[in-house]
This record gives structure tokens, C-alpha cells and sequence, in this order.
């Protein structure tokens, strides 16, 4: 006997899904039997994970816009519905420290604060609230992930307000299981532990991602199918009674005690 997971005849959005953990978790989808509007902010890497997918056999869309903006967020839910006729999963997935180097709190002023939690917490409110708006509406349910980040297990020196930035995406997440649990909309989030993305990768040292693996219990980075296939698991029906849930998927870093980041860099 196996367990399959069968995402026939639902339809997904996956914002920042032009590259890392967002495109695996994209495509995934897509190999689940989901159809898939592919968000970016950027229209070429989008195009391309849409030419990914469909030459896989998958159903996807392109689906530019700046989740950052409420009119566009508005626009591309409409967009998406209109074209793929529903709206059952949204993977709010844009966010990050965005490539940046650590910074110790008093060096961070409040355009770098507003930065970050535009990036991380206003995104994940405007595109959470336009989507269930729309499935409240259909009446027939549905998921939200929401990706969050290890960081919010522990302190984050040198990661802030990006830690704290996701720890309100954690804190929303419950809010939206509650009030949103009534429609049949379940609501959780992943917390990855570091992963080696295109944004990741460029920032780390190779002695600091040998640090991470040497305090990681696992003794590995996290790999992007590994969240990818989570997500699909959280977003079918296997996980039909899991709401409201913050799932770690980090090799078991957040057992390991915090380490000051390199706070001269
Ligand atoms: N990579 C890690 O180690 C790690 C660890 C924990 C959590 N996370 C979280 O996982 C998520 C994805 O991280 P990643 O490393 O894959 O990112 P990434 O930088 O590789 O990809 C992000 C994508 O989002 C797009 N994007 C950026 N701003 C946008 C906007 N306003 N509107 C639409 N698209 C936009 C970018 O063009 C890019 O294609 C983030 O929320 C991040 O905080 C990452």
C-alpha cells in the first residue's frame, strides 16, 4: 500500500516562486496535479519555472506582480481565479533577509526596518487576507503556508528585524487558523532551517555554512525539495486536521545553541 498525495483540480499561488525554496515548492505543487500560478516580482525566472513545470506535464501560470503592493496583490489573486477558475492554495513565500550581510542592532536604521518587515509580514498580510477573501467566498475551504524561518526559534544576532519580522508571520499564523478555521481554511507554516538558495549561497562563507553544518544535530544544511515536499503534504489532505502550526524543518538546528553571526561583516 502507499500513501499518494493527489492535488488534481486545485489551484495554487506561490509567491516568489521565480527561484529557491518558492520554484521547488512551485513545482512540486505542480507535480502533485495542482495548477499553478508562478508569482515573481520578476517576469523571466517566472516564465521559466512555467516552462519547467509544463514540460513536466503540469498545469501553471505566469503571475507577475509586487506582493509588496495591495492593488497588484488584488490584481493577481483576480487574475489567477479568472484564469484558473479558483483559488484553494496560497503559499505566502516572499520574504527574507534579502541578501544581506549581518548587522548588529545598532546599526540598523529605519529604512532597513521597514524593509524587512514590508518584505516579510506585509506581504504575508496583504496576500493572506486577498486569498481568503476569495475562498471564504468560493465556500469550499482551503490552505495558506506560510514560510517563516528558523531564526524565530532562537535569538538572531545580526538577523534582526528579520527574525522578528517572522516571528510575527508565526503569531499571524495562529490569528488566521482561528478566524479563518470556520471556512474551512487551514492555515500553518514551515520554519526552514538554513537553506543554500541563489540569495543564501552568495552571503555565507564557506567556513560559516561548515559552522552550521558542524552545530546542525542532523550535521546538514536543509535541501529546497525537502520544504517543497512538506508543503505539498501540508497543503493536501493528508494533513486535513493540522491547523494553526508552525512545523520546523531544520535538521534539528533549533536544538543547537545561538551563535553571534559575524557582526563585523
Ligand atoms: N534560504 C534560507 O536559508 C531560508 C531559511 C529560512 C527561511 N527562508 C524563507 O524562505 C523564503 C524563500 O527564501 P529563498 O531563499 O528561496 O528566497 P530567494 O531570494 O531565493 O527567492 C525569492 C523570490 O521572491 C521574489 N520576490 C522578492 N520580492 C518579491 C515581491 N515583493 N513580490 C514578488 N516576488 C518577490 C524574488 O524575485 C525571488 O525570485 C523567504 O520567505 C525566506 O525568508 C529562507
Amino acid at each position: 500500500m502507499s500513501i499518494e498525495i493527489d492535488l488534481q483540480g486545485k489551484t495554487a499561488i506561490v509567491t516568489g516562486a521565480g527561484a529557491g525554496i518558492g520554484r521547488e515548492i512551485a513545482r512540486w505543487l505542480a507535480r502533485s496535479g495542482a495548477a499553478v500560478a508562478v508569482n515573481d516580482i520578476r517576469p523571466e525566472p517566472a516564465r521559466a519555472v512555467v516552462d519547467e513545470i509544463v514540460a513536466e506535464g503540469g498545469r501553471a501560470m505566469v503571475a507577475v506582480a509586487n506582493v509588496r503592493d495591495e492593488a497588484e496583490v488584488a490584481a493577481l489573486v483576480g487574475r489567477v481565479v479568472g484564469e484558473l477558475g479558483a483559488l484553494d492554495i496560497l503559499v505566502n513565500n516572499v520574504g527574507m533577509h534579502a541578501g544581506r550581510a549581518a548587522v548588529p542592532l545598532v546599526g540598523i536604521d529605519a529604512a532597513h526596518i521597514r524593509d524587512l518587515l514590508e518584505q516579510n509580514v506585509l506581504t504575508t498580510m496583504l496576500c493572506a487576507i486577498a486569498g481568503a477573501r476569495v475562498m471564504i467566498e468560493q465556500g469550499r475551504g482551503g490552505v495558506i503556508l506560510n514560510v517563516s524561518s528558523g531564526e524565530t526559534t532562537r535569538p538572531s544576532p545580526g538577523l534582526e528585524p528579520y527574525a522578528a519580522a517572522k516571528h510575527a508571520v508565526n503569531h499571524l499564523t495562529w490569528t488566521m487558523a482561528v478566524e479563518w478555521g470556520p471556512h474551512g481554511i487551514r492555515v500553518n507554516a514551515i520554519a526552514p532551517g538554513t537553506t543554500l538558495t541563489e540569495t543564501v549561497r552568495p552571503v555565507f562563507t564557506d567556513e560559516h555554512v561548515a559552522n552550521i553544518v558542524a552545530s546542525t544535530p542532523l550535521r546538514r544544511m536543509v535541501e529546497h525539495d525537502e520544504l517543497a515536499r512538506l508543503s505539498v503534504f501540508l497543503c493536501s489532505d493528508l494533513a486535513r486536521c493540522i491547523t494553526g502550526q508552525l512545523i520546523l524543518a531544520d535538521a534539528g538546528a533549533h536544538l543547537s545553541r545561538s551563535r553571534p553571526r559575524n557582526l563585523t561583516e
